[in-house]
């Protein structure tokens, strides 16, 4: 069983995604963690990148470990690194990468294949699970996703002042919606899911009373 959960950033993906794993008794996965990693990757090796070829080659010896808590790029915990800015201010290009996609995609199914999972990220309903029954969009107003961006303690991001924060996020979400390989977009038999003006509890009971139907 998948439980796919897209949306732009700062919709309340990871948060929401966590808690309806935990309350249905099923694995978390983080998918854009995994871009994330591999953007740390490629930034800690100092890589050229506008140079593909030595992009794909670093993406020939990453290895990645994925739990619901902690990342790993070949064996090193990078769950804190991976929430850098300089890494959330290149993983748009970075996960808009052909070959990128295509093996993170991989990777997602193979971890599907023998659990439950609930999966967030931007191209899971359409693209990663298209044919899972449960497929949510969740979005919200740019101004409360920029506020909550901002609230996150754990976020490094916090400094910067709210409209920058909502000229990041815009940003970030066109290059997203815009990129020629899987772009985030709703599934047309997504359920689409306003949380502007509701609680993390509403947005998992919603999703929890529309699986169990
Ligand atoms: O959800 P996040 O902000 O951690 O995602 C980081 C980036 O990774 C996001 O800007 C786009 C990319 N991403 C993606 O292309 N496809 C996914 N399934 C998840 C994330």
């Amino acid at each position: 069983m998948v439980i796919a959960i897209d949306g732009p950033a700062g919709a309340g993906k990871s948060t929401v995604a966590k808690k309806v794993a935990k309350l249905l008794g099923m694995f978390y996965l983080d998918t854009g963690a995994m871009y994330r990693a591999f953007t740390h990757y490629v930034i800690a090796k100092k890589a050229d990148l506008d140079n593909k070829s030595e992009i794909k080659k670093l993406l020939e010896g990453f290895e990645l470990s994925i739990s619901q808590d902690n990342v790993r790029a070949n064996g090193k915990d990078i769950t804190k690194e991976i929430r850098w800015e300089n890494v959330t201010t290149n993983v748009s290009y970075i996960s808009s990468i052909d070959f990128v996609r295509n093996k993170m995609v991989e990777l997602q199914r193979e971890i599907g294949k023998n659990k439950d999972i609930v999966v967030e990220g931007r191209d899971i309903g359409t693209v990663v699970f298209p044919d899972t029954r449960y497929k949510f969009y969740l979005d919200a107003d740019v101004v409360e996703r920029a506020k909550r961006r901002l609230k996150d303690k754990k976020n490094e991001e916090k400094k910067v002042s709210m409209l920058a924060m909502k000229e990041k996020i815009q940003k970030r979400d066109q290059y997203d919606s815009t990129r020629d390989n899987s772009p985030l977009k709703q599934a047309n038999d997504a359920v689409l899911i306003d949380s502007t003006h509701m609680t993390i509890d509403e947005v998992c009971k919603y999703i929890i009373n529309k699986v169990k139907g």
